[in-house]
């Protein structure tokens, strides 16, 4: 059997399966495959504050309907990399950018692409859980949309389907009109999540959403990021490699700026190509 018609064989895993058995090894050697089912990439991506080069030439693919995580110690870049994604790093002073970011293919750094819809298309949830404290859950869920200046056509189905899609529906549906902030902190993060959803994103940038989250709300977003990782594009940032490996399907992993490689979230945790990575996952350093 040649490559091609192993690859055809392969059964269809449920997501639920291992994680090490959601990628099989021939998607992950092919780069001809890789770029075909890439939704977002980086080519060359190069990022400054001021003089300091913070990113370094990273061309990155990131496959559609996959979750890929980045890892690396602290101050490597990883926040700056998914601010470059929906073009966030440009709007801080004194940041700057070179090489190409793409979306379906097409350059996101061109005066055609508006950085707010782009933003709505590439949404982002953050570190700390930040609901607007002075708006109800339900308007929390909206917020996004009155940002932007739009209605949706039917607010309540839209709220009640993010909800329940950020598996937070059931905790909520009869204190809609409660504050944001009366939630817990893993509420409050699911909120934010649901509050991403509903401008029906097509990828979702998460930069350590559990960090500021006790162990049981960690494995429910966790459990929620793997679920979600079935219909959108996902790239999260953790500095838990545990966390890397429960939910990811790809695993980046940064060093002082570089690349230094992406794999399958298996093959590089048990087969890694570089000493750095060996040294970073065996806790050598960072
Ligand atoms: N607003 C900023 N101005 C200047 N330097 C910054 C800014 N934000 C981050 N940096 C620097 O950029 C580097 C990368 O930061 P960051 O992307 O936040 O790393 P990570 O998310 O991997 O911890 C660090 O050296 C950090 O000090
Ligand atoms: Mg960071």
């Amino acid at each position: 059997m040649n490559a091609l018609s192993s690859t055809l064989a392969m059964p269809r895993l449920d997501l639920h399966d291992s994680a090490s058995l959601l990628v099989s090894d021939q998607e992950a050697q092919s780069p001809a495959r890789a770029s075909q089912s890439a939704k977002m990439a980086t080519e060359n991506l190069s990022a400054w504050f001021g003089k300091n080069k913070i990113l370094k030439e990273i061309s990155l693919p990131i496959r559609e309907k996959r979750v890929t995580a980045l890892i690396g110690p602290s101050g490597c870049g990883k926040s700056t990399y998914i601010r470059c994604l929906n073009r966030l790093h440009e709007v801080i002073p004194g940041a700057r950018m070179e090489g190409r970011v793409l979306l379906d293919g097409q350059d996101v750094y061109t005066r055609a692409m508006d950085p707010v819809a782009l933003r709505r298309r590439v949404g982002m949830v953050f570190q700390r859980p930040n609901p607007f404290p002075t708006l109800s859950i339900r308007d929390n869920v909206l917020a996004g949309w009155k940002l932007a200046g739009m209605r949706p056509e039917r607010p309540d189905d839209l709220v009640e389907r993010s909800l329940r899609q950020a598996a937070l529906w059931d905790e909520v549906k009869d204190v809609l009109n409660r504050s944001g902030t009366s939630l817990s902190g893993g509420q409050q993060q699911r909120l934010c999540i649901a509050r991403a959803l509903a401008l029906e994103p097509e990828v979702l940038l998460m930069d350590e959403p559990c960090s500021a989250l006790d162990p049981i709300a960690t494995a429910k977003v966790e459990e929620l990021i793997h679920q979600l990782g079935e219909k959108y594009t996902i790239v999260i940032v953790t500095h838990s490699m545990q966390q890397a490996a429960r939910v990811s399907h790809y695993t980046a992993f940064l060093y002082l700026g570089d690349l230094v490689e992406c794999n399958t979230t298996d093959a590089l945790f048990t087969r890694p190509a570089d000493r750095r990575t060996e040294d970073y996952i065996t806790g050598r350093f960072g």
